[in-house]
Formats: C-alpha cells, sequence, structure tokens
C-alpha cells in the first residue's frame, strides 16, 4: 500500500489492474496521447476539444506534468502490459485532503473501446484512491448522453446524486452534467 500520508512522495505510483496497467504518461507516449485525443466524435463529450498534431500533444502531456507537480490533477496512462503502450488515460482530481474525495476521469483510445478495460482501469484507480490517498467519496461529473460512461460508472457502484444544468460549454453549446458518487464503503472492486 502507499504511503497515505503522501502517497505521490515517489511520483506517480503504477498500479497494476487484472487486464491494464496505469503509469505515469512519458515523452515516449506523445503519439500514442495523440491517438487517444485526435477524433473530435470520441471526445464529443469531453471537457476540451481534440489535439491537433504531434506539437500539441507534447505540450498536452508537458501540462500533464504540470498538473501532477502542483497536485491539481493526477492523470495516469492506461497501457495493457504486453506492449505497455497508452491506449488511455485515467484522472483523479480536485483532490481535497480534509474530506477524503477526489473525481475521477477516463478515456480509451477509439479502437480500443468495448472490451472493459476502461472498467478495469477505473476499477484500479479507485482502489488506490481508497487504499493508498485514503479516499471517503469518488465523484463523476458526466454528459447524460454519454451512456457508455454511466453504464461503466454503475457497474462500478457509483449513485448518480444529482444534475447540474448548463455546467459545461463546449464544441459551441452549453452542456448538462449527471453528478455521480461512490462511497468507499459501497465500493466492492
Ligand atoms: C467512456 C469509455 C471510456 C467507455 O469505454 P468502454 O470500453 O465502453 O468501457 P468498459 O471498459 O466499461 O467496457 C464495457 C464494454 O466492453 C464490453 N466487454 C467486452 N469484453 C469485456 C470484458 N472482458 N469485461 C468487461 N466488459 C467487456 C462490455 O460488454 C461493454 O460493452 P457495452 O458498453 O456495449 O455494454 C469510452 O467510451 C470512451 O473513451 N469515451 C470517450 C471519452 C469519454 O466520454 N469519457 C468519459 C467522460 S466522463
Amino acid at each position: 500500500m502507499a504511503d497515505a500520508s503522501n502517497p505521490f512522495a515517489a511520483g506517480l505510483p503504477t498500479l497494476d489492474g487484472g487486464r491494464v496497467r496505469l503509469r505515469a504518461v512519458r515523452p515516449a507516449d506523445d503519439a500514442d496521447l495523440l491517438a487517444v485525443f485526435e477524433d473530435p466524435a470520441h471526445l464529443r463529450y469531453w471537457s476540451h476539444g481534440p489535439l491537433d498534431d504531434l506539437d500539441a500533444a507534447r505540450r498536452y502531456r508537458e501540462g500533464i506534468e504540470a498538473n501532477a507537480r502542483d497536485r491539481a490533477l493526477f492523470q495516469w496512462a492506461i497501457t495493457e502490459p504486453a506492449d505497455d503502450r497508452m491506449i488511455g488515460s485515467a484522472t483523479l482530481g480536485a483532490w481535497n485532503r480534509q474530506n477524503r474525495r477526489a473525481d475521477v476521469g477516463f478515456i480509451l483510445r477509439p479502437d480500443r473501446v468495448g472490451r472493459g478495460l476502461a472498467s478495469d482501469a477505473v476499477r484500479t484507480l479507485i482502489r488506490f484512491g481508497i487504499d493508498g490517498m485514503d479516499l471517503h467519496r469518488v465523484e463523476a461529473d458526466v454528459d447524460p448522453a454519454n451512456t457508455g460512461s454511466i453504464r461503466l460508472l454503475e457497474r462500478l457502484g457509483f449513485v448518480r446524486e444529482g444534475y447540474f444544468r448548463e455546467r459545461w460549454f463546449t464544441f459551441g453549446s452549453w452542456k448538462d452534467s449527471a453528478m455521480y458518487g461512490l462511497l468507499a464503503a459501497d465500493f466492492d472492486g
């Protein structure tokens, strides 16, 4: 188990799930990072638009590293252990230590969707959140039309707790948020 007083003392820990690995993003991942974040249709429920090219991927990766240093957002690469190449990304953000909560985010490269890999990644991340970061509660903010994401969250025990209207302005229009929550006591992953 990670040191609960500072689970990031040695950087972003590598986490092994049943089928995927979560590890720090590296410069060598830039092309794979672009493949995860370049398709506008795949990002239609995401909080930002697509990356245009390799240079944008490099800047995005540098932002990931800065966010981890600032403890603003912890973003892991999702890989398959056989080749350890980045096939997606999973995040824990808005970490509130006093109230022991954080929010979760996740995305897979389009050609890896539909195999249960994202569920394995998020389950692994939540297990670390509870055991390593001592979280009491994990939250998720989802576009109500994002049925794949909602299925994943509900499979892991998340419950819909609220509905916020017009919370995001993305792709030229206002988007609502369905707010999901999971209590550590209800997690059996
Ligand atoms: C959200 C997202 C990560 C879900 O990916 P996913 O692969 O569908 O999620 P899971 O890992 O839970 O896989 C579940 C699917 O794999 C199928 N599957 C196949 N083999 C499986 C296995 N061995 N174990 C579990 N599920 C398996 C399931 O039947 C299920 O299919 P279904 O959704 O048609 O019922 C993906 O759609 C995505 O990247 N979307 C874009 C980014 C985004 O919107 N992120 C969420 C923001 S809140």
